[in-house]
């Protein structure tokens, strides 16, 4: 394989070297396989092509100031896949198991760890299906759970920290009120993946979701969670339908860490018009932040209702939340909370 290029990447599918491969049939785990064959071999009928019995996470290693390649904090993942299959009462893998199996595959692709000077990650995909064959509507007894990487840029390919623009999703919806958003599961991306397509060939980097059932109030974006600042205080919507995001615990603790209130509650739309900064945080777009928000009736018309607009430079206060936590992911600030874990080269 040629020696990997880091400059320019965006948050992509960049070739490595290897996955780890583990399946749990009748209830026990095989050994995980690391494997450089990336096609799966699977059963037409596994309940992963018909119902979607699927689910996934998102962590990052980062190559430290010093050399040491840090983990961000895989154990929270490893809960909300937990979670994730709870929901689609299929089996999950232990957090133990989970764990390994990523450090493996960090340790594994060692050379595709981006350099700290490229400012790039270690993306690492696990991902948990149903695979036993069947056709009636049921959860999945057998599953394969699969952990695989990418050395990824930002997740808009554009500068860090460079603003984007987003327009609120007001004619298709991400999650219904008691339904899948909480969970990480590809059913919910799917759903997103046409409005997805309007909002990006009308140039918007981002789409933001509303409540389902009033379309009053600030969910979150389809990739990320929502967040804005208002004076001293870091807000954040408060609602049992969008993705507990562990970059926005992880931002909140930070927040409080430096002075400011944090309030998590629900978002009226309108309030847009009172904040500082706005942005999305999570693991691919870490903290991205907005100048401008559009409300428009529809993602295929023109008409633009109301427009939010935020500074066309990232605002001090994102800046310096943005600053602690890859600070600490990189190795230039103390690890105060213990976050990360120190991968051993192999
Ligand atoms: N919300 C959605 C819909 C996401 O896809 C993600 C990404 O994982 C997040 C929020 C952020 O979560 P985290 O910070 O755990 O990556
Ligand atoms: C992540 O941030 O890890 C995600 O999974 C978001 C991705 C769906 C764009």
């Amino acid at each position: 394989m040629p020696i990997p290029d880091f400059s320019h990447r965006s948050f992509s599918y960049y070739p490595t070297k290897a996955i780890v491969v583990a399946k749990c049939i009748g209830g026990v785990w095989t050994e995980p396989e690391l494997t450089s064959d990336f096609e799966l071999s699977l059963h037409c009928f596994s309940g992963v092509f018909h119902y979607a019995p699927e689910c996934f996470e998102g962590a990052k290693a980062f190559m430290g100031v010093d050399g040491r390649v840090r983990f961000f904090r895989p154990e929270e993942n490893a809960r909300r896949m937990s979670r994730s299959a709870a929901y689609l009462d299929m089996p999950a893998p232990s957090e133990e198991l989970f764990v390994s199996m990523c450090i493996q595959c960090i340790q594994a692709n060692w050379e595709h760890i981006p350099p700290y000077e490229s400012g790039a990650s270690l993306y690492l995909r696990p991902v948990l299906f149903g695979n036993n064959p069947q056709l009636g509507i049921n959860s999945s007894k057998d599953v394969m759970f699969v952990v695989m990487c990418s050395g990824v840029g930002t997740y808009s390919g554009a500068e860090i920290l460079s603003t984007g623009t987003a327009v609120i999703s007001r004619n298709y919806d991400r999650a219904a009120t008691f339904g899948s958003g909480a969970y990480k599961i590809g059913a919910n991306y799917a759903q997103s993946l046409h409005a997805y397509n309007l909002a990006h060939g009308q140039g918007y980097r981002e789409l933001l979701f509303l409540d389902t059932a009033t379309h009053t109030h600030i969910e979150e974006f389809g990739s990320s969670n929502f967040f804005a600042i208002k004076g001293d205080t870091y807000i954040t919507p408060d609602s049992s339908s969008i993705l507990p995001s562990i970059t926005n615990a992880s931002l909140r603790t930070v927040a409080e860490s430096l002075g400011l209130k944090v309030e998590m509650r629900p978002i009226a739309v309108e309030e847009l018009a009172t904040f500082d900064e706005v942005g999305s945080c999570g693991t691919a777009v870490v903290i991205t932040p907005l100048s401008r928000i559009d409300d428009k009736p529809t993602l295929e018309g023109k008409e633009v209702s109301r427009s939010y607009h935020f500074s066309e430079k990232c605002g001090p206060v994102s800046h310096k939340l943005f600053d602690r936590i890859i600070g600490i992911q990189r190795g230039l600030e103390e690890d105060t909370w213990n976050w990360c874990h120190i991968i051993e080269k192999p």
